[in-house]
């Protein structure tokens, strides 16, 4: 027997749990699950990264503690994993006393190995990508996700990346160990062009895991959360249990990763292993990001969706089908709830659903519930022997995509056998053969309907590690138990015995009607902002991102408005107005008045959308000084989250929008008072 071990990103608590996580962890558990079949000895690893500067700022937002904060997100991970039946064998946690002591015993050997020292950093960090950004200077953007980068001064432990760079070429020679093949032209190019020491720990915080000997410094971020992958199957334990199993495991046979962490796993990662003595990984795979509304799912975007909305409203199969279908997989790809309800409805609910309740239901009403066999050479048809050739050829092809991470493909083939089983049954006419009772219209018959299904047992037995749920009830349906049990190597056509009795007939994916588009909308909606969504766009003419144009009350409740209309200086105060600074400035699909931009407020950068696209183009903002209302309650508009409202003097008559400026320099974040 075989082991296979396969992990995925160890998931940031900062933000819950979305459709963009449960993409990775559903490929994971896809192909977890199809090496069980396959006998392997799996074990399937995720988790949660919970240290670092972006995690202690969260919670200090959120005026909690680190742990009570990543306590409750990591949580809301887990049990999201529970509730879609993820299979993962552990859940790794980096705040874990098991996964602490770990670490620490690696940084003691790659120490020991000679591969780490003392000095100074100084440069730009990106606190969201927990990024040094080699070469930025201050007030450069974040490569990675255009974040403003801040400056830091410290004195910290090195690691001697660069006495690295030959040998990772020489590991990336082997063309199964980065995939893609542009991932891995990617990461060659970087790592041809140097790499620099690499600072692995920081001291002007300390929500992290205490460098050995030194417990001033906390160990880098990355550092800390990539140790999980062999921390969690026992490395640097004492215990005899746990090393035989960091035997038995290490190294993973595939390592699936988001695209925009490469780097961390293609070049550091490897290189601390290397320090350490420890062998590579035997695949690193990255896919690509799903977008919604045309940008990577993310918290700060306000685009993301919530992996409940879809449970509840279609079922995990579904989410799980749709994602491994419709994205080809290595490359972005597109979620909407349109094209998840069509293809529920065009795949599931009539392709692989209404093969089985068909076929099923005609050998309960024609052969009283038990598979029937052709009972002479004679009732046999070129056309069976078709639909057993391809369902020989599914059985392989399927095989080759899936090893290949191609499982759109994969999946389109076992549909293609779905469709010819679909046609078969159409030209056979099994319904009118059950009509008449001669001897080779009986014999006829149940060839027909033994051939349809022998070929949804094969389907369901290659769709189980993509879609569980409904594979194991047709499984059942078919009368052949459990469907865990199944040995996938042997898998081959006339398998399915005479006179097997069925299981009891139900629709395993009732078909979806409109209104599911419109309820996991509103679904999404609802949650997305607790501010009622009044409009879908700004009207002309301003540049408040807020409603209306009109002069609106901020925050009425607690303004007390004298009988004449003013205000006290103290309700002003309320008001937080701030100089910003436009960094990223773009036009909203599908709107003529909106502009999302990213506006740097000093202390950190807001995603604003405003109405002013009618007035400014979108490039000529950049750099350019605004005034903010910075403690607006955050709003929705076109899918976007709003996360303060420039200030504009609005024209006479046109109403044309006219920003807020100074003619004097002024840093980002001063307040206007
Ligand atoms: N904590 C780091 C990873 C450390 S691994 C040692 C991290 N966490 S993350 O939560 O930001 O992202 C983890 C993974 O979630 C990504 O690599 C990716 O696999 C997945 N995704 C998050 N958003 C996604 C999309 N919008 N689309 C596809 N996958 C996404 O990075």
């Amino acid at each position: 027997m075989s082991k296979f071990y396969i992990t995925t990103p160890i998931y940031y608590v900062n933000a819950r749990p979305h459709i963009g996580h449960a993409y990775t962890t559903i490929a994971c558990d896809t192909i977890a699950r199809r090496h069980r079949m396959l006998g392997d000895d799996t074990f399937f690893l995720t988790g949660t990264d919970e240290h670092g500067q972006k995690i202690e700022r969260a919670a200090e937002a959120a005026a909690k503690t680190p742990q009570q904060y990543a306590d409750e997100i990591s949580s809301e991970f887990r049990q999201l994993w529970k509730r879609m039946g993820i299979s993962n064998d552990d859940f790794i946690r980096t705040t874990e006393e098991r996964h602490k002591k770990r670490v620490q015993e690696l940084f003691r050997r790659i120490r020991d190995n000679g591969y780490i020292y003392q000095g100074t950093y100084t440069g730009q960090y990106c606190v969201y990508d927990e990024l040094y950004v080699d070469g930025a200077q201050p007030g450069d953007p974040c490569p990675t996700c255009g974040r403003i980068t801040e400056t830091v001064h410290e004195e910290n432990y090195f690691f001697k990346l660069s006495a690295f760079q030959d040998k990772l070429l020489e590991a990336y020679a082997n063309p199964d160990f980065i995939r893609p093949e542009t991932r891995r032209n990617e990461v060659i190019s970087f790592v041809r062009s140097g790499l620099r020491d690499q600072s692995i720990s920081r001291s002007v915080f300390s929500w992290g895991i205490p460098v050995p000997d030194d417990p001033k410094q906390v160990i880098y971020v990355w550092f800390d959360a990539l140790a999980n992958y062999i921390t969690a199957i026992g490395y640097g334990s004492s215990h005899p249990g746990a090393q035989e199993a960091f035997k038995k495991y290490w190294p993973a046979d595939v390592q699936m990763i988001g695209k925009e962490i490469v780097r961390f796993h293609c070049v550091y990662w490897p290189a601390f292993l290397m320090a350490a003595n420890l062998p590579l990984p035997k695949a690193i795979v990255a896919h690509g990001w799903l977008l919604f509304e045309e940008s990577k799912m993310s918290k700060s975007r306000g685009n993301i969706v919530r992996t409940e909305t879809i449970l509840d409203v279609l079922g995990a199969d579904a989410l799980r089908y749709f994602l491994l279908r419709e994205v080809v997989f290595g490359q972005d790809g597109s979620f909407s709830f349109d094209a998840l309800v069509q293809r529920y409805n065009s795949d599931l609910a009539n392709g692989i659903g209404n093969l089985a309740s068909r076929t099923l239901t005609m050998i309960n009403r024609y052969f009283r519930g038990e598979v029937p066999y052709p009972s002479h050479a004679a009732s046999r048809r070129p056309a069976d022997d078709t639909i057993a050739k391809l369902a020989q050829k599914t059985i392989r092809e399927f095989a080759n995509f899936f090893d290949q991470f191609q499982f759109s493909r994969a999946l389109e083939t076992a549909w293609a056998l779905v469709a010819a089983v679909d046609k078969y049954i159409v030209e056979n006419e099994p319904w009118s053969l059950g009509e008449k009772q001669d001897e080779d219209s009986r014999s006829r018959l149940a060839t027909v309907l033994y051939t349809s299904a022998e070929a949804l047992r094969i389907v369901t037995a290659l769709a189980h590690p993509v879609i569980p749920d409904a594979t194991a009830k047709i499984w059942m349906q078919l009368g052949l138990g459990d469907i865990q049990k199944v040995a996938l190597k042997e898998l081959a056509w006339g398998q399915l015995h005479l006179g097997t009795r069925l299981g009891e007939v139900q629709p395993v994916f009732p078909r979806a009607d409109k209104s599911a588009v419109e309820r996991m909308q509103q679904m999404e909606d609802q949650q997305r902002t607790s501010v009622a969504d009044e409009v879908k766009d700004t009207p002309s003419p301003a540049a408040s991102t807020q409603a209306s144009t009109k002069a609106q009350p901020i925050a009425p409740s607690v303004t007390n408005v004298t009988p004449d209309g003013k205000i006290t200086i103290d309700d002003f105060a309320k008001i937080d107005l701030r100089v910003g600074v436009v960094k990223v400035a773009e036009r909203v699909p599908k709107s003529d008045k909106l502009l999302r931009m990213e506006v740097d407020i000093g202390s950190e950068v807001r995603q604003v959308v405003a109405g002013i696209a009618e007035a400014y183009a979108p490039e000529t903002l950049i750099g350019r000084k605004v005034v903010i209302v910075a403690n607006l309650a955050p709003r929705k508009l076109r899918g976007l989250e709003s996360n303060g409202m420039i200030v504009a003097a609005s024209l006479e008559g046109s109403g044309r929008p006219v920003l807020a400026g100074f003619l004097e320099d002024v840093p980002p974040g001063a307040r206007l008072k």
